[in-house]
């Protein structure tokens, strides 16, 4: 079995696996050749070829342990018929989904269709793992969460403090349960698929379940999660999900419950106390900050040592606490992965 999947079924193999959130992206001269070519984010999305080439991009240049479908979460909102527009220097742009009507006009019929060169993606990354000789590296899926997608679509984009979208929780709790419904029944189905198509593993993002109260972070979290995780497994038993709760703090030990084969840690938390809150066989992933990886040199080594220590006879995936920065020097990256192999 490859070196990542062994540590998701619960061994602690070592040296760790790793690979980087955010690996194919804008800090490599060869991603931003691609996407000059291209007239937006969603276009490269929706290029099989390209968005392919960019997945490998990182794999050939660093031979990390696993490869991620370049795509977005926020793919999936567009899919169901919700509009989406990544503005330069601003982020992802969305219609404001505040009503009834927002919530109805969403289609999950169309999104087999509209994600079908999403699936010729994850085919063309597969069978280029391995024409391209890179048999022991895993093809990663992913989907958002459902809270976190619904964030970006109640809000219409980034924001501060998602007052909107907690908002609508507590105020709508019916209206915001079926956004909720509809996310998860689509995640499914989406993540399915990617299965299909030759994914390994599958990563589900909640970036921002941090902003979330306990109770609502086990309703609308937690609960999304397990029922995502549950009908996975019923369809795929063989491939296993990581969940990725970002600041969820003690709450993660709830998240545990989700049936995940692996948890995220971000870059705030400390990995071992995290650790120490899961079941022993549960794979941890995180957790070096990526400024650290833009400073690089001993304040990076003195940021990783720790890490490593800590996880050492356990399952542990090396990874950054958040996705890599455009700053980041391509040469920090190739250090970090020497130190964490020579481990
Ligand atoms: O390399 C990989 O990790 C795979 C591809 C991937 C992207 N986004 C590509 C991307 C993945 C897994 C994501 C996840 C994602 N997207 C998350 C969850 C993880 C996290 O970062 O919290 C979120 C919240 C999004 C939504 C999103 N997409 C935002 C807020 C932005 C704008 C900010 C930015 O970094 O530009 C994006 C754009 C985006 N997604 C880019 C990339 C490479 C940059 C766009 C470009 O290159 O033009």
């Amino acid at each position: 079995m490859k070196r990542l999947l062994r540590t998701l079924s619960g061994e602690a193999v070592w040296p760790p696996p790793v690979w980087l959130m955010r690996q194919a992206g804008r800090y490599l001269p060869e991603y931003r050749a691609v996407r000059a070519g291209v007239k937006d984010f969603v276009a490269l999305c929706t290029t099989p070829d390209l968005a392919a080439e960019v997945t490998l991009q990182p794999i050939r240049r660093y031979g990390f342990d696993a490869a991620i479908l370049f795509s977005d979460i926020l793919m999936l909102p567009w899919a169901l018929g919700h509009g989406l527009e990544f503005k330069e220097g601003e982020g992802p742009v969305l219609p404001r989904l505040r009503d009834e009507a927002a919530v109805a006009a969403l289609n999950p019929a169309r999104v087999a269709d509209r994600v079908a060169p999403i699936m010729q993606t994850v085919r063309l990354v597969r069978a280029g793992l391995i024409s391209e000789g890179f048999a022991e590296t895993t093809l990663i899926g992913f989907a958002g969460a459902p809270f976190t997608v619904a964030c970006y679509m109640v809000e219409g984009g980034g924001s501060k403090d998602f007052a909107h979208v907690r908002g609508m929780a507590y105020s709508q709790p019916a209206l915001f349960q079926r956004l909720m419904d509809v996310l998860t029944e689509a995640s499914i189905e989406y993540l399915s698929a990617q299965v299909a198509a030759g994914a390994e593993a599958l990563m589900l993002f909640d970036s921002w379940a941090g902003v979330l109260s306990p109770s609502l972070f086990r309703k609308h979290c937690v609960a999304p999660a397990a029922r995502i995780v549950t009908a996975l497994r019923d369809r795929h038993p063989e491939v296993p999900i990581i969940g990725f709760p970002r600041l969820a703090g003690v709450m993660t030990r709830d998240y545990a419950a989700t049936g995940v084969a692996g948890i995220g840690v971000d870059t705030g938390s400390d990995i071992a106390a995290v650790a120490a809150m899961l079941p022993a066989r549960m794979a941890v992933q995180g957790n070096l900050d990526p400024l650290a990886v833009v400073a690089g040199g001993p304040a990076m080594a003195a940021e990783i040592a720790p890490i490593l220590e800590a996880m050492r006879g356990r399952p542990f995936i090396f990874n950054l606490g958040h996705g890599i920065v455009p700053q980041t020097p391509p040469e920090h990256v190739t250090a970090l992965l020497e130190q964490v192999r020579a481990t």
